[in-house]
């Protein structure tokens, strides 16, 4: 996940370069850098760490090259090679300079066949290739505009990119394929190109969405839209962002708890950053903290939280048990408390609260610590009783939450637990693979959630479709039993529907009996290893008349055939799964609440932070 902007017209192109990464720092700010050009030839600042380390490449200056009027920008999180100055963006190949948001997935194929005709890479990403194949183009006569458009088609996977070359002077050329790409018109003449509407906001109120498949052409003159494979001219809508103070502060969500969703990625990010040491070699290690010893000296975890961070630790325990083999408990705060444990000596007593002021976690840790156990915290709030009181504390950056549904701390919260698992399972076997998939995730969950995904129109259709529905059932084995417990705790809690998140294989002990064509069984049936025996399951509800909303990978035709409603999850290794599932379950229940007209942020009877018992 990570942030472009690209502009020519007549502003000073480096403060507008600046002042738009800047408002896309959230997506990305391992490393950042900027090109632009002086007379006809580019040149290039760019640096490891935050954007500030450009600015001051910059003379400390936004109007050091105040002639410059054509340029592109990038901060960057870094998926394939590490945070260096050499593997930021921009990227130069000859004359062809070039940022890139995304992932080649075909990538070493690529390299491979760039290596043998005789081209030296220099960088670790998987970006700076397609700058070679532009070149090659360019070097057999195709201008530009043409070369982007035929390279593009070589590239397997979700990426945008935005490209210049010193033989075009004043063009910019920008490519949508999954990762967003959004541009608008300078009144003063040009264009602009951004990741979201944040830097182009600050020019033009209307701007253009650009679809999977499109290919924007800018200059001095304005901007023209092409498809990307036919090279036709396409009529692009502009959409213009009326945006009130209260919308600008939800940046144009209709409810916190939406943003919230559409915030995960960058999230995830953040709390990636803030855990992870990404400067080290992979696999990357935690980050030196305190917390850490405590972890390395755990015999058996036992996790206590209430809520959606209980069902955070109950994920944490199917991936701590599996991967680092170390026994794991979950523990509702209020009944652990009351219930005189047996506590073993090497057990380690983890809260688990976003607020870091939930009474009965915090009584927990107060009472355990007085015994002489060690206690540690994860919470999203810096300075939060959980932080101060717990011996050590490993914090979510997720960012203030202001809905009332947990959204964004959840991801955040299972993302630390498998970190928890990577770390200490990989003193025992071999699970760097795991560490380079973690780092893909935040753009995975960007892919999920947009628009041209399915994902989110197949959601907002099924929720028409059960709209008035008596009450669901949420079903799903292994890490989506704990993910079927946070989907019905959601859709109750905001839409105030009656729902029961159950393990697939407990429902014939009971509850089956109120099934019939009133009841919606929502089916949580990924490609993972429980995947057979939750359609077993959804088969016996299907018999006896539920309505069934399926959750399952794209390509599983055989559980679209079973389902009333199909919700078709993109590919994903299977540690990362549960955090797809979420933004699903979260999803539905807003839609659901949407449609019910609840008052979403602050539903009745809640609070943000329990500080009651
Ligand atoms: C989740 O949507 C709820 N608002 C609630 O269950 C919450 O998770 C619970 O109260 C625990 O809060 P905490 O994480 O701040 O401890």
């Amino acid at each position: 996940m990570c942030g472009i902007v690209g502009y020519v017209g007549q502003r000073p192109v480096i403060d507008v370069l600046l002042g738009g990464l800047k408002r896309l720092e959230y997506r990305g700010y391992d490393s950042a850098g900027v090109a632009f050009f002086q007379d006809d030839l580019i040149e290039i600042r760019k640096s490891e760490g935050k954007l500030a380390n450009v600015e001051k490449l910059m003379n400390g200056s936004r109007n050091s090259y105040p002639d410059a009027r054509c340029g592109i920008g990038h901060t960057r999180w870094a998926t394939h090679g590490k945070p260096t100055t050499q593997n930021a963006h921009p990227h130069r190949t000859g004359h062809v300079v070039l940022v890139h948001n995304g992932i080649i997935e075909n990538y070493q194929e690529i390299k491979r066949d760039l290596i043998s005709r005789g081209h030296k890479p220099q960088s670790e990403t998987d970006s700076e290739l397609f700058g070679f194949l532009v070149l090659e183009e360019m070097e057999n006569g195709l201008g530009l505009f043409e070369a982007v458009r035929k390279s593009f088609s070589l590239l397997e996977g979700q990426c945008s990119v935005v490209v210049m070359s010193e033989r075009e002077p004043g063009t910019v050329v920008g490519v949508r394929n999954g990762s967003p790409l959004v541009a608008g018109l300078d009144p003063n003449g040009g264009a602009i190109l951004a990741s979201d509407a944040q830097p182009i906001l600050e020019y033009t109120n209307e701007v253009f969405f650009l679809e999977n498949g499109d290919i924007a052409l800018c200059s001095q003159g304005g901007i023209q839209f092409f498809d990307l494979k036919t090279g036709k001219k396409l009529n692009r809508e502009k959409t213009k962002l009326d945006w009130s103070v209260d919308k600008i502060d939800k940046q144009g969500f209709d409810h916190y708890m939406l943003k919230e969703i559409y915030e995960q990625p960058a999230a995830l990010v953040d709390t990636l950053n803030g855990i992870l040491d990404r400067i080290k070699t992979d696999p990357f290690p935690l980050a030196a903290q305190p917390g850490v010893k405590l972890l390395d000296q755990a015999k058996e975890i036992i996790f206590v939280a209430c809520g959606t961070s209980w069902h955070a630790a109950l994920v944490g325990k199917y991936w701590i048990e599996r991967l680092a083999r170390i026994p794991v408990n979950v523990e509702l705060a209020s009944e652990f408390r009351y219930r005189d444990p047996v506590l073993n000596p090497g057990a380690l007593v983890v809260g688990l609260s976003q607020s870091g002021e939930t009474a009965d976690t915090l009584a927990v840790i107060r009472e355990v610590k007085a015994k002489g156990i060690p206690t540690l915290g994860i919470t999203n709030v810096r300075g939060s009783t959980l932080s101060r009181e717990a011996n050590s504390v490993f914090y979510t950056s997720a960012g203030p939450e202001i809905g009332v549904a947990a959204t964004k701390t959840f991801s955040t919260q299972m993302l630390v637990l498998l970190l928890w698992a990577g770390y200490l399972g990989l003193k025992k076997s071999n699970l760097e693979e795991l560490f380079h998939d973690i780092v893909k995730l935040p753009h995975q969950i960007e892919d999920a959630l947009s628009e041209s995904n399915g994902m989110v129109a197949a959601i907002k259709d099924a929720a028409r479709g059960l709209q008035k529905a008596k009450g669901f059932f949420f079903i799903g084995r292994g890490f989506s039993f704990p993910i079927a417990l946070e989907g019905a705790l959601k859709l109750k809690e905001i839409a105030y529907v009656h729902a029961e998140g159950y393990a697939a294989g407990e429902l014939k002990h009971g509850p089956i009996a109120m099934i019939d064509q009133d009841m919606v069984v929502v089916v949580l049936a990924p490609q993972d290893s429980w995947r057979d025996k939750t359609v077993s399951n959804l088969q016996e509800v299907k018999a006896r008349g539920a309505k069934i909303l399926a959750v399952g990978g794209g390509l599983d035709q055989n559980l679209k055939e079973l389902s009333d409603f199909w919700i078709p999850l993109a590919p994903s290794t299977e540690a990362l799964l549960p955090f797809v599932m979420t933004t699903v379950v979260q999803l539905l229940s807003y839609e659901l609440a949407v449609l019910k007209g609840t008052d979403i942020d602050k539903p009745r009877n809640l609070a943000k932070s329990v500080t009651v018992e």
